[in-house]
C-alpha cells in the first residue's frame, strides 16, 4: 500500500481539489468542509482529468470538460454525461497528518 502524506486540513481551502500522484495511480483530492475526500483523477465519460472542476454542494464534483458530476463520497456517477462510476481512496488522520491510502 501506499502512503501518501497530504498534510493538514490547514493546507487546504475548502473546496480545492489537486490531483496528487500516488506511483501509478492518480487521484483527485478534494477538501469538504473539514474533511478530505479522494476519488480516482479521471472522467469516466471520456477519461479527462476532474481537476480543476469545482465543488457543488457538498459531495459533488463537476468536471471542468462536459460538466458531469461525480458524487465524492462514492465515486458514483451524479450527473450527465458521466453515467460510470469512479474509484475512491481512504484519507485518513495519522499522528495530526492527513494520509491518502492507495493499495
Ligand atoms: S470528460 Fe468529464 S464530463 Fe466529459
Amino acid at each position: 500500500m501506499k502512503r501518501i502524506d497530504l498534510g493538514t486540513l490547514d493546507d487546504w481551502a475548502v473546496g480545492e481539489g489537486r490531483r496528487v500522484s500516488a506511483g501509478e495511480d492518480e487521484v483527485l483530492v478534494v477538501r469538504v468542509g473539514d474533511r478530505l475526500v479522494a476519488v480516482g483523477a479521471f472522467c469516466s465519460h471520456e477519461d479527462l482529468p476532474l481537476e480543476g472542476g469545482s465543488l457543488v454542494g457538498e459531495d459533488l464534483w463537476e468536471c471542468p470538460h462536459h460538466g458531469g458530476r461525480v458524487v465524492l463520497s462514492t465515486g458514483a456517477p451524479g450527473g450527465m454525461p458521466v453515467v460510470a462510476p469512479v474509484a475512491t481512496f481512504p484519507v485518513r488522520e495519522v499522528e495530526g497528518r492527513l494520509v491518502l491510502e492507495v493499495e
